[in-house]
């Protein structure tokens, strides 16, 4: 198939990106390098810098684009709580315009890069589609209002979609992986000490009801991810709008992450307590039981320490030039 990536300057794009090369698709990366890196762009796609707003309708006249893989957002929860106009502008209002554009030219596909975010503070855990979504923040709220109109443009347009909702993606593929002018993600950032970018790592609370005390997350490996877009993409059905969660359905604390970046690196990796964070749930784990069954996703890259070790090698390799350097 020919198919646009949004975002695939940026770290999930760029990989997804890549594993469709892989898997003999024709890619055009549509990313305006607001938070991406022009290096990130994988060799054998086409790359088109601009916003979405701007260059979408001559990418889809001039490539006879059949889907569409829709990653660029913003996405920093604390970002979107004192910015939520740019929240807003940038995740909904651009994805609408997308949709739209879709619509105006025929491209009937769609995978969508939906969150946990859209859930907010769970009931229970592991997490499954069915949970109630009640965000707690505009990151989360701008997403989940997307899928509402993704649904119903399936509904009444035929169009055939499906979103994905991330848990914590961390690892790396090779020579592609994490590199956000603005870190918040827990792996890179323990890495950027072992590197010496940073001097400690903060632990956010170590008094929450867990094993250790510390927040438990769900990590799933980039690579991982990447394939579970690819089964989506094929599976993907005209009038349907198919949502799944996308984890790995462990959880690891904080300590243990660090723990494991210790062991990886080599490095003693000074860490700080410091109170909770507001709005900070104690566990978020994803069940991931539907994709698996009905797509047969198979995710094989779970354990934590691959995930460090490939993070690791990325950071590692690309060294100076990471923003954490800087
Ligand atoms: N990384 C995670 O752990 C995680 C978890 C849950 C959901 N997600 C979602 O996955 C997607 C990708 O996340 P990421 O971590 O790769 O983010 P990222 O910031 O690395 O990538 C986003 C890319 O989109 C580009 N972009 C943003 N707005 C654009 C626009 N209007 N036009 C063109 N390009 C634009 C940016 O330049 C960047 O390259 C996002 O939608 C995010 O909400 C990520």
């Amino acid at each position: 198939m020919k198919l646009c990536v949004t975002g695939g300057a940026g770290y999930v794009g760029s990989v997804c990106a890549a594993t469709l090369l892989e898997a003999g698709h024709e890619v055009v990366v549509v990313d305006d390098l607001s938070t991406g890196n022009r290096g990130a762009v994988p060799a054998g796609a086409t790359f088109v810098e601009g916003n979405i707003v701007d260059v979408i309708d001559d990418v889809f006249t001039e490539h006879a684009i059949d889907g569409v893989l829709h990653f660029a957002a913003r996405s920093l929860v604390g970002e979107s709580m004192v910015e939520p106009a740019t929240y807003w502008h940038d995740n909904f209002e651009v994805s609408l315009h997308l949709l739209d554009r879709m619509r105006a030219h025929g491209v009937n596909s769609l995978v969508f890069s939906s969150t946990a975010a859209t859930y907010g503070e769970p009931d229970q855990t592991p997490i499954v589609e069915t949970a109630p979504t009640r965000p707690t923040n505009p990151y989360g709220a701008s997403k989940l209002a997307i899928d509402y109109a993704i649904t119903s443009y399936c509904q009444a347009y035929g169009l055939a979609a499906t979103s994905l909702r991330y848990f914590n993606v961390a690892g790396a593929y090779g020579s592609i992986g994490e590199n956000h002018i603005t870190e918040t993600h827990l792996i890179p950032l323990v890495l950027q000490v072992a590197m010496g970018y940073r001097d400690k790592i903060m632990i956010f609370g170590d008094d929450w009801p867990t094993k250790d005390g510390t927040c438990v997350r769900d990590y799933i490996h980039i690579r991982d991810l990447a394939d579970a877009h690819i089964l989506a993409l094929e599976a993907n059905t005209s009038g349907t709008h198919a949502i799944y969660n996308l984890g790995s359905g462990d959880g690891y604390t904080v300590r243990e992450v660090i723990d494991a970046c210790r062991e990886v690196t080599g490095h003693p990796i000074p860490a700080e307590v410091a109170p909770q964070r507001a709005g900070d749930p104690a566990v978020l784990i994803a069940s991931s039981a539907k994709i698996q069954d009905e797509l047969g996703w198979n995710p094989t890259r779970t354990e934590l320490h691959r995930i460090v070790r490939d993070a690791w090698e990325f950071t590692k390799e690309l060294g100076d030039a990471s923003h954490g350097a800087r």
